[in-house]
């Protein structure tokens, strides 16, 4: 099935042709950290545990998902090693027929705990968060994460075979936009892909109303100083990154114009959130309940059904604001 960049501009349920062959599993509402762009000082209310679906329940919605195209998933949260046997699920979804490649983001706190376990239990590439080169600012917006934790898992990743390793770098006018070159100067000798997110307003306007984003276009200008940046062919198959290098660099600078520039018409993710329900687009309210279908016995056909829904329920373009926090997203 070829994909149409003006799919989007249909209608919701009339997606057919668009290819979503993404799933976003957000294993768990919880995170070690309490970001101040993310969650309030106190944390977000906990999702009763009966309400997080199991393990094989996560796998039956993938498995149903397969016959409709999806292809790849990527593990998200809240931070997804907080949850109990992680790795485990890595190797249930990696292993199911039809699933290419299974991904993670994470906050990178847990990371070298995990990555050997993640990577023989065939986990294929691991984003991680890092908004702070500096240990006291990364402190303060994690409120209390440990960035040489995060670095030591980096390497242990990096030696475990994740290379090579995405940075996340969620950029807010005030809070981290003067490290801007310095994250772009880590491409210049290593092989990771430096990505800048445009801050997106989430969550009640006591959080969201704080932050401000800062275009990609400006984050560019910032780049020029250590030269011009060539753009890389091709879209990236896991996203909306507009993609670059600086001459001679061993690493690529990728951004995400979530704000300044809508990349709906070729947004080809669904979301599973860790209570069991199916949104199709970050920005939008609309939600597939999958949960109970799931806890009546309902037949693998039933569930597929309900994630053509969600897929066909896209929306045209950017929805309403949502209120809801990114942790319960899962980004
Ligand atoms: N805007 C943009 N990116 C965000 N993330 C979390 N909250 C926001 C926000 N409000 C990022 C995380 C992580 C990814 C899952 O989403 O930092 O890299
Ligand atoms: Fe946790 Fe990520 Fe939110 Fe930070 S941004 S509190 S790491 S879920």
């Amino acid at each position: 099935m070829q994909h149409r960049p003006n799919d989007c501009n249909q209608n919701s349920g009339q997606n057919r042709k668009r290819v979503i062959n993404y799933l976003r599993v957000s294993v768990t509402d919880l995170c070690d950290y309490r970001c101040t762009y993310c969650m309030p000082p106190e944390g977000v209310e906990r999702l009763p545990h009966s309400e997080i679906l199991t393990f094989e329940e996560i796998r039956t919605v993938v498995g149903a998902g397969i016959p409709l195209g999806i292809n790849r998933v990527r593990l998200t949260g809240g931070e997804p090693l907080v949850r109990r046997d992680v790795p485990q699920l890595v190797r249930m979804l990696s292993s199911l027929p039809g699933i290419e490649e299974v991904y993670m983001t994470t906050n990178g706190s847990l990371l070298g705990e995990f990555a050997h376990a993640l990577r023989q239990n065939g986990l294929k590439r691991v984003n991680v968060s890092l908004d702070s080169l500096k240990a006291e600012r990364y402190r303060e917006i994690t409120r209390g994460g440990r960035l040489e934790k995060v670095w030591r898992g980096i390497e242990i990743a990096r030696k475990a075979g994740f290379e090579p390793i995405k940075l996340n770098v969620v950029v807010i006018k005030g809070v981290n936009d003067d490290e801007i070159v310095d994250f772009a100067k880590l491409t210049l000798e290593n092989s990771y892909e430096v990505r800048f997110i445009e801050y997106m307003p989430f969550g009640p306007p006591a959080v969201s109303g704080k932050f401000e984003y800062i275009p990609a276009d400006e984050m560019k200008r910032h780049i020029g100083v250590l030269g011009p940046l060539e753009k890389l062919p091709g879209v990236s198959l896991s996203g909306p990154a507009e993609r670059y290098k600086l001459a001679g660099a061993r690493g690529v600078i990728g951004f995400i114009p979530a704000m300044s520039h809508s990349f709906c018409p070729t947004c080809n993710r669904i979301r599973l959130t860790a209570d069991g329900r199916l949104l199709s687009c970050l920005f939008s309210g609309r939600a597939v309940e999958v949960k109970s279908l799931l806890r009546t016995g309902a037949p693998a056909e039933r569930i597929s059904d309900a994630i053509r829904l969600a897929i066909d329920s896209k929306p045209s373009g950017r929805e309403a604001r949502c209120e809801s926090f990114m942790s319960s997203i899962g980004g």
